[in-house]
This record gives C-alpha cells, structure tokens and sequence, in this order.
C-alpha cells in the first residue's frame, strides 16, 4: 500500500491563527483527504512551536507562565483546525515530554559523532523571527522581514558543523531533483549552500524556556534546533524503530517561503548528521497577502478563519483559498475577490447545478433519481476531470485539480440548458438526462469532496447516496456508472446562497 507522510509547520503559539497559518494547514489537508480517496496509508501532521524567546517574553508581558501561555495558545490552533474541518492524525506539542525525548537523543547523537562543538557566538538576532541575521543581509541594522532593529547577541554555544556539510548537500540536491519543489526554490535552497555555510549556534543559557541540553545543563536548545525534530518525534523516533521507518523519509513538509533555510539546508544537513535519510520532498508556497503585505501582527492586517468562515461557511473558505492562488506564488486575498468567486463558483455553478437537478427530478420524475446512460455525452468529460485532477493533485496544485473539476461542472449545466429537461414532457428522454446530470454530481461529490468534505456529504445525500463520498475509493469511485439510479432526490436549501457583491 502506498504511504503518504505529510506535514506542516508547527506554528508558533506568540500569536492566534490567522489565515496564513491556515492556507497551509488547508492544503496540507486536502492532500491528505485526496491521498485517503486514493486508498493510500496516510499521516497527517500539524502542531506548534511553543519554546524560545519570543514566546517567553509574549507570555510575560502577558503576566503568565509560558507554559500557561502555550496552553492557552495551543488550544486555539486546535479550534482553529476543529472549525476548518482539518482532519490531521496527530497535533504535536513542543511542550510534551515524548518531543523533549526525541530532541535530546536525536541531538545527542550529533554530539557523539563529534558535530556539536562549544564555541563563542555574537550576532544580530531578530526575535520576531527567532533568527539571526549578518550584517549583509542586514545592513541598516534592522531586520530585514520585520523592520525593527536587531539586538546584538554574544553567548557562548554549542554549535553545529554545518560547514561540513556542504558538500554532502549538494550532492544530495544534484541526486534528487524533486526534493524541493518548486524549482526556483530548489535553486534559492542550492544557492544558499553555494555561498558557503557556517556552523550555527544551537544552543542557548540567556533562557530556559527550551528543550534542556542533555550533556550540560547550563543550555536549552535553540527554538529552532528543538523545532525542525517535531517532525521524527510524531512519529515514534528513538522509542519505536519499526514505526519510524515506516514513514520516513517519505514525508512531504508544506512550508511557506520564509523558512525554507531551516527546512532545505539545516534540516537535510541535521538528519545526515543523525544518521537518517533527509526529507524526500519540501514543497514551498508563496505567501498569501492583504493589500500587498504579509500579514503579521505589527502591521495589524492579520485576518482570522473565524470571520470568514462565519459569513462563508466552511466549504466556501476552503475551496477559496484551494482554488483562488497557485501553489508557489504569493497572491493577494480580497474580501471583494472572494465574494466575486463564491458567486461565479459556488452560487452560479456548484449550487445551482444541485438545485436545478433536484427541482427538474422532483417535478419530471417523481422525485426518484433515474439511472445513467453508459454511452452519456458526459461520460468522457467525468473521465477528463478524473484524469486532470489526479494530475494536479500529484503535482500538489490543488487550484488546477479543483478547475478540473468545475470543469464537469459547467458542462453539466451546459448539458442541461442543451436538453431543457425543465421544458420536456415526463418520460424516458427526460429520465436518461436527468440520470447522467446525478451521475455527473456523483462523480463531482467524490472529486471536490478533499476540498469541501461536508458539502459534497450533503450533495451526496441529497441525491439518495447512503455513506459519505469521503469513503469512496479511487479509480472505482470516479468510473462512469456508479449511480445507481432509482434513489429519492431531496431539493434542500441552496448550499451556497448569493452573496451581495
Ligand atoms: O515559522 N501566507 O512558525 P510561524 C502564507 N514555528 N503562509 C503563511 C502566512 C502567509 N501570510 N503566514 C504564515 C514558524 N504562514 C516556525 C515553524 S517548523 C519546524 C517551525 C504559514 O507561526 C506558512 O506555512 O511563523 C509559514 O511558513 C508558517 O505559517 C509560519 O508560521
Ligand atoms: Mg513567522
């Protein structure tokens, strides 16, 4: 059976979720929902990132604990996921005992290897970004992503030879051409190994919020170093080898374009040091803008799930943001962008299919929905979408899988204003119209059900189907025919009622 692994960052809990965080977690869970239909083994990851000095000091000027604060925080990515329908198999903590035991053994044994080494650290750090800058990279002194001035840090650390890994590194990247996609970022990942690594400082004693240091208690680990291992730990490193390899190195980490540092060069550099395979693939996504900016808590353009979902719904929240950008661009979100696609989308061709099939069927054919045709002209084009859609979804461009499927959509109500079902007497031409118009919506429900689960549940429903089209395996499932026809067709309310624009 095929295994997929996949991840996204572990967000930091200095901040509730905004729909940034969000437009990951999305993605991630479609694909594990489409990776499901597929009949694979999958494993879906998410959590937060709850150590380091931004934390530690959100929680005191909040007048908490930063375990308080982290508890508190954690929880409302939780109800964010709980809200957006995201199916992950396991939320991990930083925080938890089984993450400490990880980091510490995966740590320790670069330290046997003799590829940790104590030496003295001074640099411009950034809090906001729990990075450290050089003065190239930052020549005015103030953080190049935040703006604010830096703060000169000297300490002394356990480092990680990087620098011996460069060579390793590239090798591996001229062996694995897919390992980071897409291609412009596999080459912004090289590019940053060509220009030379230095070892990084990897360890702390100005905090002790951290994963402590196994062979000196004076250090916690870097937020960094502690974070990157979340990744092995979920699934059982170091205290369960045969699970472990179970699913690495095939896993698929989703990350946004601002970490790829950590991920594509620290992260493969770690795991060789550990003796592991790296990663086999990290897929990098542009950002997702509002008024042309990243949103970020200093400039107070952050937008939460909440209020959108709230006057959206769900379904409509996750298909615009699967639908509305490419995955590796930034885009721009607009309220008015995505009121305008909700109508064309969703009102005009998802929902009034739906409704125009149930009207037609009560009023023609008794409320019963007729079987298809096998030789339907809309047989070819379910196969198309079918086809196209496995495609993209292979190729993680979950905008182009879900065009393929309104694709089909939109031929079907081309289909049906073709016909005038609505104008024709009762009888066997209208039944075999209507028959490949509930085939058509069966095949939709199962191929638009990873990006909308509880509407294509409701479609399903609606159409006489018992179970859920999340159960539905493919390739069967998206064959023709599978409608069986002679099944009560229930007209609803409309599933997505218009929107004002
Ligand atoms: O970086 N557009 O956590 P973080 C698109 N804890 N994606 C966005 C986004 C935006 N405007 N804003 C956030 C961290 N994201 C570390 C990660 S992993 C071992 C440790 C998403 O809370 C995107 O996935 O800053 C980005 O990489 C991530 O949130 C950063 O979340
Ligand atoms: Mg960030």
């Amino acid at each position: 059976m095929a295994r997929f692994y996949v991840t996204t960052p572990i967000y930091y809990v200095n901040d509730a979720p905004h729909i940034g965080h969000a437009y990951t977690t999305v993605i991630a869970d479609a694909m594990a929902r489409w990776h499901r239909l597929l009949g694979d083994d999958v494993f879906f990851l998410t959590g937060t990132d709850e150590h380091g000095l931004k934390v530690a000091q959100t929680a005191e000027q909040n007048g908490v604990t930063p375990q308080e604060w982290t508890d508190r925080t954690s929880e409302r990515f939780k109800e964010a996921w709980s809200l957006l329908d995201i199916s992950y198999d396991d939320f991990i903590r930083t925080t938890e005992p089984r993450h400490y035991a990880a980091v510490q053994a995966f740590l320790q044994t670069i330290h046997d290897i003799g590829d940790i080494e104590l030496g003295v650290y001074e640099g411009l750090y950034c809090v906001a970004c729990e990075d450290y800058y050089t003065d190239a990279q930052a020549p005015d002194g103030n953080c190049p992503i935040h703006g604010r001035p830096l703060d000169l840090l000297k300490e002394e650390n356990y480092f990680f030879k990087l620098s011996r890994y460069e060579q390793r590194l590239l090798d591996w990247y001229a062996a694995q051409p897919d390992a980071v996609v897409p291609e412009a970022k596999r080459n912004e990942a090289v590019g940053f190994i060509k220009q030379g690594l230095q070892d990084i400082s990897i360890t702390r004693t100005s905090l002790s919020w951290g994963v402590p240091v196994p062979w000196d208690d004076k250090h916690v680990f870097y937020v960094w170093y502690d974070a990157l291992i979340n990744y092995c730990t979920a699934i059982g490193y170091g205290v369960d080898a045969e699970r472990f390899a179970t699913w690495w190195p095939s896993v698929h980490h989703l990350i946004g374009k601002e970490i790829i540092r950590f991920h594509c060069v620290w992260w493969p550099a770690m795991c060789m040091a550990a003796g592991i395979d790296p990663p086999s693939q990290v897929l990098v996504h542009g950002w997702l803008l509002v008024g042309g900016e990243k949103m970020s808590k200093t400039k107070l353009n952050q937008i939460a799930p909440a209020q959108l979902v709230d006057e959206f719904g769900v379904d409509a929240y996750r298909y615009h943001f699967l639908r509305d950008q490419s995955f590796g661009p930034d885009g721009d979100f607009s309220y008015e962008g995505m009121v305008a696609r909700y109508n064309a989308d969703l009102a005009n061709n998802f929902g009034n299919l739906l409704s125009r099939v149930a009207t037609v069927v009560g009023k023609k054919c008794g409320g019963i929905g007729p079987a298809p045709r096998a030789d339907s002209p809309l047989a070819d084009l379910a196969r198309e979408s079918y086809a196209a859609a496995a495609a993209a979804w292979a190729r993680t461009a979950p905008s182009d899988a879900l065009d393929a499927v309104w694709r089909l959509i939109r031929e079907t109500n081309a289909f049906l204003e073709a016909n005038e079902p609505w104008k024709a007497e009762p009888g066997p031409d209208v039944d075999a119209v209507m028959g490949d118009a509930l085939e058509a919506l069966r095949v939709v429900a199962v191929l638009a059900s990873p990006a909308m689960p509880r509407v294509c549940d409701e479609l399903w429903q609606r159409i006489g189907l018992s179970g859920s089209p999340s159960s539905a395996r493919l390739p069967d499932a998206a064959a023709w025919g599978g409608y069986p026809g002679g099944l009560t067709v229930t007209k609803g309310e409309p599933l997505f009622p218009r929107k004002q624009g």
